[in-house]
């Protein structure tokens, strides 16, 4: 086991960012800094040592720092990350931070989501049921559950919407995050939208423009199955239809 002084030990982290400041820059740029932490921190602090100690006009999101909020998503080497779960142990001590990408840079890592919440809201995500609820929740069996259970852990950060290769070049594809909560309420036996949804995403900016990537499965920080669920309403939306 690591004493306390090796854990407090701390290492030399280099970190490139991109930066664009709408104001001053015609496109973003890449500035770089360096920072001292413990392998055991995670990206966000180094942006916080940089953001309080060096810059103070460096921009990014975070809220919860644990994994929870999905607001500081952003590009780490290469990959759509969480900064706030992922130790420098783990992506190492040079790091490329950068904006996810498809989405309009507001200001360095900071980008504009309203697009992506625009998708998410486009397919009903909630349940729809016109009947009285009455006193008591309304039931359902452990199996049915199940049904929806690994895309109702969804955080809405957006890592699989902006890292599918169809969405950068097509914004008008609905993007996967939006078929992930279109799966949560399909597939819930106390929901009565499902045809609503399926019409939706058996549109032209629907599930048909998923070219079976995968990248969205890799990004997703919650493990979520992401393209599973996609082809999982693709068959629903052809067994709707014989
Ligand atoms: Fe993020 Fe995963 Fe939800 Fe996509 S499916 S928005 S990657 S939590
Ligand atoms: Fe894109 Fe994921 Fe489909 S990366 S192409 S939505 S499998
Ligand atoms: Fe909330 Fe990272 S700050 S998920």
């Amino acid at each position: 086991m690591a004493d306390e002084k090796t854990l407090d030990t701390r290492v030399k982290v280099h970190l490139k960012i991109k930066r664009f400041n709408p104001e001053t820059d015609r496109r973003p740029h890449f500035e770089d800094y360096e920072v001292l932490l413990r392998a055991g921190d995670r990206v966000l602090d180094a942006l916080h040592l940089v953001k309080w100690t060096i810059d103070g006009t460096l921009s990014f999101r975070r809220s919860c720092a644990h994994g929870v909020c999905g607001s500081d998503a952003m590009v780490i080497n290469g990959e759509n990350k969480l900064a706030c779960v992922n130790l420098i142990r783990n992506v190492g001590t040079h790091l490329t931070i950068e904006p996810i990408r498809g989405l309009p840079i507001i200001k360095d890592l900071v980008v504009d989501m309203e697009p992506f919440f625009a998708q998410y809201r486009a397919v009903l995500p909630y349940l729809i049921n016109s009947d009285e609820p009455g006193y008591k929740e309304r039931r359902q069996s452990q199996a049915d559950r199940e049904r929806y259970d690994d895309t109702s852990k969804c955080i809405l950060c957006a890592c699989c919407t902006t890292s599918c290769p169809i969405y950068w070049t097509n914004d008008g594809y609905i993007g996967p995050a939006a078929i992930v909560n279109a799966h949560r309420f399909i597939f819930d036996s106390r929901d009565e939208g499902t045809q609503e949804r399926l019409d939706i995403l058996n549109e032209k900016s629907g599930v048909w423009r998923c070219r079976t990537s995968f990248n969205c499965t890799q990004a997703c920080p919650r493990g979520i199955s992401v393209t599973k669920a996609i082809e999982e309403v693709k068959r629903e939306i052809l067994f709707d239809r014989i």
